[in-house]
Parts: C-alpha cells; structure tokens; sequence
C-alpha cells in the first residue's frame, strides 16, 4: 500500500498488516511514540484520506471533532492513504518503561485529595502534563497525573479520594512510607509544546490542578515568552488547595497575562472568582485563532470546556486535553 505521510510529503510502501509506527521509524520519520501498546495516545495520527484496520484499541476523539484519527504503533493501511503526523517538529520520545518505587508519603492535601509522594530514584523520563499507571493490586491499576518535572527527586500525585472508590481506599488506608509499588509511565498527549508563538491557555477542573503545576513549572523553566492565561477551577469553596504551590509556580512565569482561581459553590474569599470554568472562559476570552490550550481534570468540567473552545475558534491540533475519566483496573 502507498502512504502518503504529511507534513514531510514523504511516501512510504507499507505491506497490508505492517503497523504504521515501526515503517515510519524505519523511515527515520519523527513522530512521537511510548507504550507501542495503544495506551498512551502518543503517536496519534490524523487519517486524511483511505482506510485503516484499527486494533482493538482506537484513539479516544475529544469532544465534539470530528476528524478521523489513528494510532500509529496499533493500526495498519488497508488500502493506499494519507496520514499526518502531528508535532513532527518537536516529537516526544520516552519509551514506556515499568519501574520499581516507594512510597515516601501520602498526606491530605485538601477536601478529599491526598499528596501521593514516590521515590523518582531511577529518574522517570516524561513531559510535563503526563500521567503514569500506578499498579495497585495484581491486575488492578488506576492512572494520575504527574504534579512535577522529571528533575525533581520525587514523583507527586493529587490523588481525589471519590466515595467508595477502590484506588482511593487503597492509597489513603494502606500506602505507607516504605511501599514498594510498581508503576508503568509515561502516558498521555496533552503535554506541554514548546514550538508555538501563540498564547497558552491552561486550565483544570479540581485534582487537573496536578498536571497544570506540572505545565507552569514546565513553561518556567524553559522560559517560554509566550503569553500565558490560567483558570484552575473547583466545584466548592471547601475543595481550593495548593494555592501556594500555584502562586510559586505562577511566579516563575515569564509572560503571565491572568490567572484565575474560580469556584462554582460556597463562601468566597479574598482572590477567588465565582463561576464555573466554562463561564470564565466565555467571559474572558473572545477567540481563540492562534492559542494553544492544556486542559485537565474533572471530565464534565473539561468536556464542556473543550466544547466551548472548539466554538471559540480553537485548532484541533492546539487543544491537548486530559479529561479524568473514570479509568477500568
Ligand atoms: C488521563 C487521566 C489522568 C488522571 N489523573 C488523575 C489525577 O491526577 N488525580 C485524580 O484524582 N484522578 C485522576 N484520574 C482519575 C483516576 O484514574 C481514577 O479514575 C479515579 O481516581 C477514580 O478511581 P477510584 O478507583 O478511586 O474510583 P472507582 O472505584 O473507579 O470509582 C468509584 C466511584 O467514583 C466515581 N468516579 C470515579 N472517577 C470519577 C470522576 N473523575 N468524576 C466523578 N466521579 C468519578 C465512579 O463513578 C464510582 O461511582 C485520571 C484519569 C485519567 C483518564
Ligand atoms: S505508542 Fe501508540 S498509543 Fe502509545
């Protein structure tokens, strides 16, 4: 079969069955790639033209685009095509690997949020706004998002305790300084680009606070110029945490054009804003051309979010968004 792959303008012969992410390495085309499993969403493609059999996992679509997507390292041609592969300029590669850790601590943090501390000993490599799978049980693991930079030299997790829920009983009731645990990492396509002059939006929903701070601290230390907007939202007053931790990290901003901490419900104080996310962001922000956005957490929140910046104008391939969907063990 023919491929065409954009936006090298390369074509590549790919044999019926040949997965699409191995023939484009082969070609030394950049494209950004982890698991090699179908799970991290990494070397997501757009299918511009023809067909592809798709393995038992396809691309999760964010909410309401319609484009045609694949993944690479899961799909093959099925019949001469077109593809194109996204950040061809800056790919993302960090093999998935499956470490060995300890827990260093799990403390409260806020309203039903624990501070998952691990051991970052053997230095996991991943991109600021990535998430890893934590092995909880044997064949029972939940997936968190990172809080920090692969520099520092532990891995931190705001981990929301949901009533009855089986990850949270096992975090706060078991985990222990001393925990050996597994984990597998790093997953995730919503992380920070660094080849882009426009504004960054970023933006949570409660526990999405974890990978903004990792973004901020992400744009702070590689200095980005671009100009940057932040809405970190919670449904209640009694939910907010972290706030001197974003303030830090907020300060290290070189080009900082608002930042907003919004609650939906429950006595206002000094510095917040009342609302929801999406409220805010129609309010604030009229179009969004040439802006990238990060967007993170409680999936009702960024769903709608998400909705709301399609309408308003946003690329398809500027909107990274981590929705917290609830994950299966
Ligand atoms: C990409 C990604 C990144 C994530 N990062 C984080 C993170 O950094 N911090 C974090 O706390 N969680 C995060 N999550 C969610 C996490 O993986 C678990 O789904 C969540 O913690 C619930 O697990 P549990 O075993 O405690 O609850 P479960 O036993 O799976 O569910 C228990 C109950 O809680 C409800 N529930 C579960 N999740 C949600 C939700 N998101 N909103 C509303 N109700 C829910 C369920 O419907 C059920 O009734 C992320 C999810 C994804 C997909
Ligand atoms: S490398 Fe294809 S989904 Fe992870």
């Amino acid at each position: 079969m023919e491929v065409l792959v954009q936006p090298a303008g390369r074509v590549l012969s790919i044999k019926p069955g040949d997965k699409f992410l191995p023939a484009l390495r082969a070609e030394g085309l950049a494209i950004s790639y982890s698991c090699e499993d179908g799970r991290c969403g990494l070397c997501r493609c757009k299918l511009l033209r023809g067909n592809v059999v798709e393995s038992s996992r396809p691309p999760r679509p964010l909410f309401g685009f319609r484009t045609r997507y694949l993944l690479a390292c899961q799909s093959s041609p099925a019949e001469d095509c077109a593809i194109e592969i996204p950040d061809a300029q800056e790919p993302v590669i960090h093999p998935q690997r499956r470490l060995r850790t300890q827990v260093l601590g799990v403390e409260p943090l806020g309203h039903n949020v624990r501070l998952l501390r691990l051991a970052n000993t053997d230095r996991l490599q991943f991109s600021p706004g990535q998430f890893v799978e934590l092995e909880l049980g044997r064949g029972f693991s939940r997936v968190y998002s990172l809080a920090g930079l692969p520099t520092d030299d532990e891995l931190r997790f705001h981990i929301r305790i949901h009533p009855q829920g089986s990850a949270g009983q096992i975090i706060s009731e078991r985990l222990q300084p001393g925990t050996a645990m597994r984990l597998r990492a790093p997953y995730g396509a919503a992380w920070l680009r660094h080849r882009h002059e426009g504004p960054i939006l970023v933006a949570s929903s409660g526990t999405g606070l974890a990978p903004v701070l990792s973004i901020l601290r992400g744009i702070g230390a590689a200095k980005l110029q671009n100009p940057v907007h932040v809405y970190v939202s919670f449904l209640l007053r009694e939910e907010v945490y972290c706030l001197d931790e974003l303030s830090a990290a907020l300060e290290r901003i070189p080009n900082l054009r608002a930042s907003h901490v919004i609650v939906a419900y429950g006595a206002l104080k000094r510095g917040l804003r009342r609302g929801l996310l999406t409220e805010a962001l129609e309010a604030d922000i009229p179009h969004l051309g040439n802006w990238h956005a990060n967007l993170y957490g409680s999936p009702f929140a960024i769903d709608a979010a998400v909705h709301l910046l399609r309408r308003r104008g946003i690329s398809e391939d500027h909107l990274h968004a981590d929705p917290f969907h609830p994950f299966g063990s």
